[in-house]
């Protein structure tokens, strides 16, 4: 197959990660009779600095117009003093907006080699965490209604959400489910909120036709407690914008992988879904071949998956970056209080070549 896939390698360790996906992706095609064509975009901080814009139109038409959408990461301290309306987060949701992205699928696994770096007592963790949060992507108070008064004394921010845009980030839940322990979670504040009301609702009458998945409802600070408390009780969370922000943090941290985690932002299928690490831009260590290209690489595995149904695809990159865990071979942030002893037995390695090292695993 032929695919044409944007890239947006962003700031900070952006290119250096991207670049790693890249060449797997490449190894891959190479594999398998598939060719992938590539275009960088800019957007994010660098097209802040370029084009005094986050995401000039250029750019998300360039996304629109491609297969699938790969992104490193946007942000830094260098912007953090331009107006709210130019940062480079609005680049991430232009993107979202954009490109109708509305379910954002973060995967948080503890992988079992890494299991050290939970921060979890072991009996707490058992076997380990497998937790997908589905969290609603282009609605909510992120995009509602906002503004000030007119003497600056009083500001707002509106949650809103309608029946559809319930159903399908909710359908995507309950799927989801059935092709994982069939268990739901919908996160809410029903006590207190409308919109979490219309949740249940539209919840509790979908279920109707996902009858084998055991649903259930939790309020966002009770479920904030209990991913910390009993983290394994949970399958899939489902839950709206801003609580997805929040949740997804904390239960990524709560796996210990942080440096590890895909994740997905998918639409209706009728355009490219947006694939992207869930760690952040890490201006400190960027172009120094330090940072973990693990997340990113996993990402593609996603694309592949459910952008060009290559499942078989995305199972070698998975089990490729499994077998280079299981060898041992570590970037900085996942080698832990181990690293002097990785770095003896010379396993301790920077960015590109944990490239090299998935790519000949595959
Ligand atoms: C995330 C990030 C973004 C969000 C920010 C950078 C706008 O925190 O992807 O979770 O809040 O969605
Ligand atoms: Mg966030």
């Amino acid at each position: 197959m032929e695919k044409k896939i944007a890239l947006i390698p962003g700031d900070g360790i952006g290119p250096d990660i991207i670049k790693q996906g890249v060449r797997v992706l490449d190894a891959v095609a190479k594999k398998c009779g598939h060719v992938f064509n590539y275009e960088t975009v800019l957007a994010g901080g660098c097209a802040i600095d370029k084009f005094d814009n986050p995401l000039p139109k250029e750019s998300l038409d360039t996304c629109l117009a491609a297969d699938s959408v790969l992104l490193g990461a946007v942000g830094g301290p260098k912007w953090d003093d331009v107006p709210s309306n130019k940062r480079p987060e609005k680049a991430l949701l232009g993107l979202r907006a954009g490109m109708k992205v509305f379910a954002n699928l973060r995967p948080a696994v503890m992988f079992k080699q890494l299991s050290a770096a939970c921060p979890l007592k072991d009996e707490i963790v058992g076997e380990g965490l497998d937790i997908l949060i589905v969290r609603e992507l282009t609605g909510g108070i992120y995009f509602g209604d906002r503004g000030r008064n007119a003497d600056n004394t009083e500001a707002f921010d509106t949650e809103r959400y309608n029946v559809s845009e319930i159903e399908r980030i909710l359908k995507i839940g309950f799927e989801s489910a059935m092709k994982r322990q069939k268990k739901m979670c919908v996160v809410d504040k029903a006590n207190i909120l409308e919109s979490s009301r219309l949740w249940r609702e539209v919840a509790n009458k979908m279920h109707k036709d996902y009858p084998e998945v055991v649903l259930d409802f939790l309020y966002v600070d009770n479920a904030a407690m209990q991913l910390v408390r009993n983290p394994r009780q949970f399958d899939v969370i489902a839950t709206s914008n801003m609580f997805g922000d929040i949740l997804s943090d904390e239960a990524s941290q709560v796996t210990g992988s942080i440096g590890m985690l895909a994740s997905a932002s998918l639409g209706d299928g009728t355009g490219p879904g947006l694939y992207e690490p869930i760690h952040g831009s890490a201006p400190d260590i960027a172009g120094k071949n330090l940072a973990n290209p693990l997340a990113t690489i996993l990402s593609c595995a996603m694309m592949l998956r459910f952008d060009f149904k290559m499942e078989k695809e995305a199972l070698m990159i998975e089990k490729a970056v499994d077998t280079v865990l299981d060898e041992g071979w570590r970037t900085g942030d996942i080698a832990g209080s181990d690293i002097d002893a990785i770095k003896a037995a010379g396993k301790l390695v920077g960015t590109d070549k944990m490239g090299d090292l998935v790519i000949n695993a595959l």
